[in-house]
């Protein structure tokens, strides 16, 4: 028997879990010889798919100089041009990045600058964080507290400080009622009237809060967002750590909005899922915030394998491949694709279905209903791992037409086989 402890398993029950012994493109293949399409991307972060040659290469050839060295008191190539790129490739203004080794830990850096940044301005009292209901932003404690996820978090209900909360946007991503938007735009504006003098920072995902349930909202809340972050000097955090690197159909959410957020985050697919690592990016003023004679206004955090010097190799390849000639339109094609197999779904069994970018989500009426699903899924050689009511794929974006079929197929038998 294994000694691993999975996540997100009572393992007092768990069933076994597949054993696989190969990566390649999108197919995942198990000790028993099986194949599967992979359609989460090992939780959304497989962008170019396994052992894709560009990016093994360029490990490679780092790990042939050196594969890591601290960045207290030392710096190298890979992590200066990582640093370098995200300051030209993510929406403007965001200069600086901090390197950790995880989300939830870019996370933490993130509200850590945003609290820490007023008290280095010698304002007294603003040091709350305000976050959305259906959030997820990591498993750490401070994550756990800027989340509003029950479904992952219901142990820790009443131990967890949460700030400030409001609820999850409901305006549509298109087509938004305008008296929804005009609704969820006040709830914020009245938020940051009365408590503006508390609050350090608002940390949200931007256009879909993917593990709190997908909820997929509108653009102009963001851009309202960004006006009214401003007007009550309350910093604007994106985590981007789910949508970030074309997962919404552009390259970062933030730029449906066209707006710049002070502090974003990125992680899962900033190294083309090879290697956990995260980047805190901030916009000059932010840095320059923390600018002082001593220790007392200086970032006191650095993770010992931050801007590593593989995972920085392997962020400059997966990236090379995003800009390369045509990524986004293959991102449209899979949304087409999705749209076209998920949106008209009929079932009793589904209360909802919608699609942004290569996320494609079909909400059933019930928990219950997911029941059995991944054992389903496998042996029609595709591997989906629903979560709560939702079953959902997240493909690499490498996925071909045919591929990808097999996977919405999947999902519409499920519906056939319940009923
Ligand atoms: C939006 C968001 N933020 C943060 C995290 C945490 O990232 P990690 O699992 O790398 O700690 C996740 C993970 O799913 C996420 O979706």
């Amino acid at each position: 028997m294994s000694k691993i402890w999975h996540p997100y398993a009572q393992m007092q029950n768990a069933t076994p879990n597949y054993h696989v012994t190969n990566a390649t493109g999108v197919l995942l293949t198990l000790a028993d010889g099986t194949t599967m399409v992979d359609g989460i991307s090992s939780w959304w972060a497989t962008i170019h798919g396994y052992n894709h040659p560009h990016i093994n290469a360029a490990i490679q050839a780092q790990a042939g100089n050196f594969s890591h060295i601290m960045l207290g008191g030392l710096t190298h190539s890979p992590a200066q041009q990582l640093a370098q790129k995200l300051s030209e490739i993510t929406p403007e203004g965001l200069e600086y990045t901090f390197f950790s080794d995880s989300g939830s830990v870019g996370v933490e850096v993130a509200v850590k600058i945003a609290i820490q940044y007023w008290l280095n301005q010698g304002i007294k009292g603003k040091h709350k964080m305000l976050s959305l209901s259906k959030a997820y932003h990591g498993d750490t404690f401070k994550a756990m507290e800027v989340g509003g996820d029950d479904d992952f978090h219901i142990t820790y209900k009443g131990i967890l400080n949460r700030d400030f909360v409001l609820p999850a946007p409901q305006s549509t991503f298109a087509n938004a009622d305008p008296q929804v938007l005009k609704q969820d735009i006040l709830a914020l504006e009245q938020m940051l009237q009365q408590n503006h003098q508390q609050i350090a920072g608002f940390i949200l995902e931007p256009l879909v809060q993917c593990a709190g349930g997908f909820n997929m909202y509108s653009p102009a809340y963001l851009r309202a967002a960004r006006k009214l972050c401003s007007e009550y000097d309350v910093l604007l955090i994106f985590d981007e750590v789910a949508t970030g690197f074309g997962r919404t159909g552009e390259l970062f959410a933030a730029n449906h909005a066209q707006v710049s957020p002070d502090i974003m985050i990125l992680g899962k697919a900033l190294t083309a899922g090879y290697v956990g690592h995260a980047a805190t990016i901030v916009q000059t003023f932010v840095f320059e915030g923390f600018y002082g004679e001593g220790y007392d206004t200086a970032l006191m955090h650095g993770p010992t394998f931050m801007g590593n010097a593989l995972a920085c190799s392997i962020a400059l390849a997966g990236i090379e491949l995003v800009e390369q000639q045509g990524y986004l339109e293959k991102i449209k094609a899979i949304e087409q694709q999705l749209k076209t197999a998920l949106l008209d779904i009929k079932s009793p069994f589904v209360a909802n279905t919608r699609v942004l970018g290569a996320i494609g989500v079909m909400e059933m009426t019930d928990s219950k209903y997911t029941k059995g699903f991944v054992d389903f899924a496998k042996q029609r050689g595709v591997w989906l791992r629903p979560f709560g009511q939702y079953i959902y794929t997240m493909p690499p974006y490498i996925i071909t037409a045919v591929e990808l079929t097999k996977i919405t197929e999947v999902m519409l038998a499920w519906l056939a086989h319940l009923e």
